[in-house]
């Protein structure tokens, strides 16, 4: 497969591999453990449901402020996740009241701009939710606002219950987005929205979201783990390759013009008339459509 992948496509991997490596050190170092035993977390929770891998953020008291080491549990688990052949999709989510509040701004006062250069703040930890190969779905209950809804964002879907709230508030900390918010929020809901959430901090709700491109769909709130659980197992009964190319393929149209995009996506589709899944979905439909008519 990698032969056609351009060199720059090369780099980033390499670049993935640095920030996986870090957050395995990372995690390893803080909770004492050995290579071979089971990680543990404090800030998370993560089960498999049959196919899909479930991440629930878990500091309630603090509306899931997105500490440094929340974000490091949660990268390890995505990471793990996505290294688990029997997980095909991954869900994340918060609480009723909060998917994530931000960056915790309690962590954030004591940060100087030296420290947060040095240590790549942010570069380091929260980018490796954009290098997940499956898809990730993010379930939205209640608030998603600056570094939460850059976190939402980062996902592949983002599924919202009604009582979901998006905005990036950072300005009036008098900071700007840090996780990527002036960039996807604009290219998701366009300039002018995203001007006018940014510059005054202004929230939006659920249904404005949809209607706005953000999310996908609107589900009521009792029902948002079992739709989004749902979702992860309808895309786990697909090929996992063509998924994992999929996903790849349209996260291309972000960072490419259209002929090259159009071009990157014909060499995926090419790719996979050499898949057994190519050879038995199609042999599968065309044998039903025989069945069918026999028995007509
Ligand atoms: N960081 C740290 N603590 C937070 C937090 C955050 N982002 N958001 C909420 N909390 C804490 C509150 O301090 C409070 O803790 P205490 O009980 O110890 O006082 C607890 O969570 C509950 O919050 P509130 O009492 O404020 O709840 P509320 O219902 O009155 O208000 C809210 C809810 C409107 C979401 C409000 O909490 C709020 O405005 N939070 C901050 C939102 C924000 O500015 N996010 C951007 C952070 S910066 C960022 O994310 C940078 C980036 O781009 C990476």
């Amino acid at each position: 497969m990698s032969n056609f992948f351009e060199p720059s496509l090369r780099r980033e991997s390499s670049e993935i591999f640095d920030q996986r490596a870090f957050i395995i050190h990372y995690t390893l170092v803080l909770h004492g453990h050995g290579m071979g035993n089971r990680m543990s977390y404090m800030m998370i929770e993560t089960e498999a449901r049959g196919r899909v891998g479930l991440v629930r953020l878990n500091r309630p008291e603090v509306l899931n402020a997105l500490c440094d080491q929340l974000m490091v549990e949660l990268g390890t688990a995505l990471t793990s996740f996505d290294a688990n052949p029997r997980i095909r999709a991954i869900v994340v989510t918060g609480n009723e009241r909060a998917f994530a509040a931000g960056a915790d701004i309690k962590e954030l006062q004591g940060r100087s701009f030296p420290d947060t250069a040095m240590d790549d703040f942010i570069g380091k930890t929260w980018e490796v939710v954009t290098t997940i190969t499956k898809p990730v779905i993010a379930a939205v209950a209640g608030y998603a606002l600056g570094g939460g809804c850059e976190l939402a964002m980062m996902c592949d879907i983002i599924l919202a219950a009604d009582t979901a709230v998006f905005g990036q508030p950072e300005i009036r900390l008098g900071i700007i987005p840090g996780a990527g918010g002036t960039q996807r929020l604009t290219r998701a809901i366009g300039k002018s929205k995203a001007m006018e959430m940014i510059l005054t901090g202004r929230m939006m709700d659920a249904a404005e979201a949809e209607r706005a491109n953000l999310v996908a769909r609107i589900v009521p709130a009792s029902d948002l783990i079992l739709e989004a659980l749902r979702l992860g197992e309808v895309i786990s009964g697909m090929s996992s390759i063509a998924a994992v190319l999929a996903k790849r393929s349209i996260n291309r149209a972000y960072e490419t013009t259209l002929a090259e995009g159009v071009s990157y996506e014909r060499a995926i589709f090419l790719s996979l008339f050499g898949t057994p899944d190519q050879r038995e979905g199609m042999a599968a439909f065309v044998e039903k459509e025989r069945q069918a008519r026999e028995g007509r």
